[in-house]
C-alpha cells in the first residue's frame, strides 16, 4: 500500500502555506522557535523538503543544505527560489521573529548545495551521505507514514547515520481526515526516538487554527555521546 499523498500539489501548496501571509496560530512560529534552539551546524539535510526549506532556514545557521523530496517540481521551485534569493512575505515575518536581517536569508539561500530526488519513506532509496548530516529535519514527511510500525522503522532508518551530538528536528501535521495516515501519540515518538538511539529533548502536540490540520506534533532530539 502506498503512503497518503501531500495535501496539495506543488504550486498551490507553495502559494497557500508559504506565500506572502504568515499564518500565525498554525504552529509555524513554534517550529521556528524550536529550530532557533539548534546551535550553528555545518551540514543540514531536510527530508521531504518540498519547496519550503528556506522558511525553516531563517531560524538556522548552516553551511550546506541538502533538500530531499520525491517531487522534482517542488525541488525545482526551491532551487529557483534560492537562486532568486528574494524573501516572500512569510520569510520576512519569519526573519523578524528570529531576529535576523535580509543578509541572513541571502546566506541561507547560498547554503542550498544539493537537491536530491529520492523516496525517504521506503528502505534503500537514500544515499548514506545525505543522512550523515549534523542536522536532520523533516516537516510533514513522517506524518505520511501508514501506521506506527512504518513510522518507527522509517524514523530509525532515517536517523541511523546521524553523528554523535547530531540534531533531529521535525513537525507533523495531523489531518482532520487522517485516513491511511499513522495515528501519532507521545508513545509512538518516544518509542521511535529510543529505537533510533536519540535523546528526545522536546515533544509537543500543538493545537492549530487550520481546520484541515487541527494539531501539529513538534520534536527536537539529539544523538548523545555513547
Ligand atoms: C506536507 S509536505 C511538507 C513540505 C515541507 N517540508 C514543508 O515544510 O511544508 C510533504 C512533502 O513530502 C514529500 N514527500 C511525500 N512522500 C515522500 C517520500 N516518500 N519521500 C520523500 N518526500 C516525500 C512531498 O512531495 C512534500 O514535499
Amino acid at each position: 500500500m502506498s503512503a497518503p499523498r501531500t495535501v496539495l500539489d506543488a504550486v498551490p501548496y507553495w502559494d497557500t502555506y508559504y506565500g506572502n501571509t504568515f499564518r500565525f496560530g498554525q504552529a509555524t512560529e513554534h517550529i521556528l522557535d524550536l529550530l532557533s534552539q539548534v546551535p550553528p551546524v555545518p551540514t543540514w539535510t531536510d527530508l521531504g523538503a518540498g519547496s519550503e526549506s528556506l522558511l525553516w532556514a531563517t531560524a538556522l545557521d548552516t553551511r550546506d543544505l541538502t533538500a530531499v523530496d520525491t517531487d522534482p517540481d517542488r525541488l525545482a521551485t526551491l532551487a529557483v527560489f534560492a537562486r532568486t534569493s528574494r524573501p516572500r512575505g512569510v520569510h520576512q515575518v519569519a526573519l523578524a521573529l528570529c531576529g535576523r536581517g535580509p543578509e541572513h536569508f541571502t546566506d541561507r539561500c547560498r547554503s542550498l548545495t544539493a537537491t536530491l530526488v529520492a523516496d525517504c519513506l521506503s528502505p534503500g532509496r537514500l544515499p548514506t551521505w545525505a543522512l550523515r548530516a549534523d542536522l536532520l529535519t523533516q516537516f510533514g514527511l513522517l506524518g505520511l507514514c501508514r501506521d506506527p510500525l512504518h513510522f518507527t522503522d522509517t524514523f530509525v532508518r532515517l536517523h541511523a547515520h546521524l553523528p554523535e551530538n547530531g540534531w533531529a528536528v521535525g513537525a507533523n501535521w495531523v489531518a482532520a481526515d487522517s485516513t491511511g495516515r499513522v495515528h501519532l501519540t507521545h508513545q509512538t515518538y518516544r518509542h521511535a526516538a529510543r529505537r533510533a538511539g536519540l535523546h528526545l529533548l522536546h515533544l509537543d502536540r500543538i493545537p492549530s487554527t487550520d481546520p484541515q490540520f487541527p494539531l501539529v506534533w513538534t520534536y527536537l532530539a539529539r544523538r548523545m555521546p555513547r
